[in-house]
């Protein structure tokens, strides 16, 4: 590293009080107004808000790795054992191979049918029927029934495993005497993790394979267990909070409903443009385990960088005019799923419950109409605890 080109400017505000995470672009306006790397006073770490600047780091996972936690506590951080998004190097490349193996597109192919049926079942229900709360009832129905199914934990654990995630995330930090609960729920999670085995896990399942591939000399005991991590923690709350986002978006931009309708074929984008618009993961951090060069600014090594997705995807200098909702915007390099070696491992699951819920709407309703959402305050996520909506059917016109 030749020099100190530069000091990153200090952004005062709390970024986690709670009308910052309920209302937290304007924050990220500043911050990317600030430059492109700036020091937070609470917690002192340095951020990253602009696009380029988000994705270049979360592309160099030799200077800046994942393996010292990602989040900002050490509950968070030191789950007491190897898992995926807490990794470097090769660790990191043969759990995520394994975590990733049901999760391809072609192995997801099969459930497809199965999950649309579900979800339009349920759509077919609401249509015409007057206002109902989005998040509970067409959210939250997939991950419970479908989800949990395929990732094949005991009964007990498939019930639990929404709180766990919400927990998990709110857990990531700062530190705060509030989050004693989500802590205990934390390490309620990972020691139910701690005592699954191939005996305990669904035959067939994705759990299941994760201890073949113990048999199979791929991974050790602890690493499964690791694994497992993957399939609890980051793969409901994420699915449940974006699908909200879609729908308010979409009741809220009439005329990006009407082309939605107008051309189906267009789902698959509008699905990458709400994520765009609205990222559920709010961020991660990494460690700098070297001496990084950010812009002008030079991070020393041992530091913390926090990575802000939203932010990123809201940057203006990468996409025009971005707080509109266009479901014609090329989206394909939003950052909302993360990118380059730690990129989302359930990214393509995410999407197909998304774009079979767009489907079964498109096929079933007419015009929907949003009510005023209520935004929750999670520390890692971004998205609605509740959403009134209605949906009217083809023929009320
Ligand atoms: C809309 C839904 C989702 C969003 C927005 C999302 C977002 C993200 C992001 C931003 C990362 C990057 C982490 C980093 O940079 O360190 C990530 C990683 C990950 N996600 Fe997701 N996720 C979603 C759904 C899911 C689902 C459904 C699953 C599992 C079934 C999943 C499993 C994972 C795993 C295993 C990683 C770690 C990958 C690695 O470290 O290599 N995610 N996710």
């Amino acid at each position: 590293m030749d020099a100190v080109l530069a000091r990153a400017p200090v952004y005062g505000p709390d970024l986690f009080h709670p009308d910052a995470l309920r209302s937290p672009f304007g924050h990220y306006q500043a911050l990317r107004d600030l430059g492109p790397v700036a020091r937070l006073a609470h917690p002192d770490v340095y951020v990253l808000s602009r696009y380029d600047e988000v994705r270049d780091a979360l592309r160099a996972p030799d200077a800046l790795i994942s393996g010292k936690g990602v989040g900002f506590s050490d509950e968070f951080n030191t789950p007491g054992g190897p898992n995926v998004i807490q990794s470097d190097g090769d660790l990191h490349g043969r759990l995520k191979t394994e975590v990733l193996r049901p999760l391809n597109i072609g192995a997801l192919r099969p459930h497809r049918p199965l999950l649309k049926e579900m979800i339009a079942a349920r759509i077919g229900e609401l249509v015409g029927e007057g206002p109902f709360d989005a998040m509970t009832e067409i959210a939250r129905v997939l991950p419970p029934r479908a989800i949990s199914f395929l990732v094949g934990l005991p009964e007990d654990g498939r019930a639990r495993m929404l709180d766990w995630a919400a927990a998990a995330f709110n857990a990531l930090g700062p530190f705060d005497r509030t989050f004693t609960s989500d802590f205990s729920l934390l390490a309620e999670a990972f020691g139910y993790i701690r005592n699954q085995s191939r005996d305990t896990v669904r035959e067939g399942s994705w759990a299941r394979a994760l201890f073949d591939a113990v048999d199979a000399g791929r991974l050790s005991e602890a690493e499964a267990r690791g694994a497992l991590s993957a399939y609890v923690v980051p793969s409901l709350d994420t699915t449940i909070l974006a699908k909200g986002h879609l729908l308010h978006l979409l009741a809220r931009n009439p005329d990006q409903w009407r082309l939605l309708r107008e051309d189906p074929a267009l789902v698959p984008n509008a699905v990458l443009e709400s994520l765009r618009h609205s990222s559920v993961l709010r961020w991660f951090s990494r460690v700098a385990a070297k001496d990084y060069a950010s812009g002008e600014v030079f991070i020393p090594q041992g530091e913390r960088v926090m990575l802000i997705y939203p932010s990123a995807n809201r940057d203006e200098r990468r996409f025009p005019d971005p707080d509109r909702f266009d479901i014609r915007r090329d989206a394909r390099s939003q950052l909302a799923f993360g990118n380059g070696t730690h990129m989302c491992g359930g990214q393509h699951l995410a999407r197909l419950e998304m774009e079979v819920m767009l489907e079964a709407l498109v096929e079933s309703c007419e015009t929907m109409e949003a009510g005023e959402p209520e935004i929750g305050a999670n520390r890692g996520l971004y998205g609605f605890t509740r959403l009134p909506l209605e949906l009217m059917p083809a023929t009320a016109r």
